[in-house]
């Protein structure tokens, strides 16, 4: 009777035992990006797509701390006739990130191709118009979700494609430089705790078009202007020399403002930066450019640790992570494998060597 007593409970103890085995590696499987990681990781959604695929939604659980709406804050989505806003995106993104703990960011105030048709036509009659155009479309904005979104990418891409210029957009060619400082400091009396960043393309590589941004901060912080954040957008090529990037980097945070790399994805392919621009360099994608990639992928997040201080760490955020929905193929009209997830949803190489990069 002993005897058996004896073995029942051995029995149980190592059925426990396994059952323990079992969950601590279940729950070690589910660590995802966000786990490795000692600052947000996010991904830009695009939020009727995330509310209706459970895959999606379960990568960006897994995985990150911070999301960032692909389309759906643009002034064409929310101002896109006059005289309405159409809040129900935003108010949709603001309430996915605040059920699931996810901090949101704002993408973007202004942006020469976020510009809605009706107030291209209008501001291009109208100068005053436009200034008090802009003043009241941030204040009710940026009011409107007062607290409960992060930060704001205020104006993105303002400098020409290349080079140190600024963009001659609508904005610049009717209000001067000056609607710059003033979109930040309508956003910051809006919402004084909200991060406010300019976000820009190709600063990692194009010298001089950064040096253009370093010197506009700068003139920012001389004029007291509140902007808190530089984003740069990270849309990599594999042969974009890693010193390179490493360099300019350590140069944006030497302005001591937060860095987000906003944008980030990486090509094998190559594009002049146009709609359609794209040349189709590689027809397949072979295991070794895989593993190549995920070098890639492991640098980039090893610069952002070792360049940029702790406390100016605001995050590294992928555009689109999965190749099955990367922005980069139908906008440049090629066939590119450029995120961390393949088209059937599956961790990439590129996913693994980011994580290493994460945590090594
Ligand atoms: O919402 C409509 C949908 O109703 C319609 O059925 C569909 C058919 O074309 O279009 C949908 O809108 C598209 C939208 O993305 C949402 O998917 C627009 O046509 C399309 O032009 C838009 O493209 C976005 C683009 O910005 C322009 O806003 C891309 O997804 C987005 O990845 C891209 O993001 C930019 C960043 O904001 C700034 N940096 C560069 C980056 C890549 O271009």
């Amino acid at each position: 009777m002993q005897k058996t007593a004896e073995a029942y409970s051995k029995l149980m103890i190592l059925s426990l035992i396994f059952f323990i085995g079992c969950v601590s590696e279940q729950s070690e499987e589910k660590k995802g990006l966000k786990d490795f990681s000692s600052f947000p990781i996010g991904g830009a959604v695009e939020i009727r797509q995330v509310l209706q695929d459970t895959a999606l939604e379960a990568i960006i659980f897994e995985n990150f701390t911070s999301i960032t709406a692909t389309s759906d804050m643009k002034m064409y989505a929310i101002a896109p006739e006059e005289g309405n806003y159409k809040w129900d995106r935003a108010d949709s993104l603001v309430a996915f990130s605040q059920r699931n703990d996810l901090r949101l960011f704002g993408h973007t105030l202004v942006w020469h191709s976020g510009t809605p048709r009706w107030v291209f036509q209008k501001g291009t009659e109208d100068s005053l118009w436009l200034g008090d155009f802009l003043k009241t479309y941030i204040q009710d904005y940026v009011g409107r979700y007062k607290g409960k979104v992060a930060a704001w990418d205020v104006v993105n891409e303002g400098f020409d494609t290349q080079g140190g210029e600024y963009r001659k957009t609508l904005w610049y060619n009717k209000l001067g430089k000056e609607y710059i400082a003033n979109a930040f400091r309508y956003a910051h009396e809006a919402d004084p705790e909200a991060d406010l960043f300019y976000n820009d393309f190709n600063l990692e590589r194009d010298t001089a078009k950064l040096n253009g941004v370093l010197k506009m901060i700068e003139e920012l912080k001389a004029d007291d202007v509140p902007i808190t954040g530089l984003g740069v957008q990270m849309h990599l090529r594999m042969d974009i020399p890693d010193s390179l990037i490493r360099e300019s980097v350590r140069k944006m945070a030497a302005t001591g403002l937060k860095i987000h790399f906003s944008e980030l994805d990486i090509i094998f392919n190559t594009h002049d930066d146009t709609r359609g621009g794209g040349e189709q360099l590689y027809s397949s994608v072979t295991p070794k450019m895989l593993e190549q990639q995920a070098q890639k992928y492991e640098m980039v997040a090893k610069i952002y640790r070792e360049e940029v201080p702790v406390s100016q760490q605001f995050g590294i955020t992928f555009w689109d992570f999965t190749d099955r929905d990367t922005w980069i193929n139908p906008f440049f009209d090629l066939k590119d494998w450029p995120t961390i997830y393949d088209e059937k949803l599956e961790p990439k190489p590129a996913y693994f060597g980011f994580r290493k990069g994460l945590s090594e």
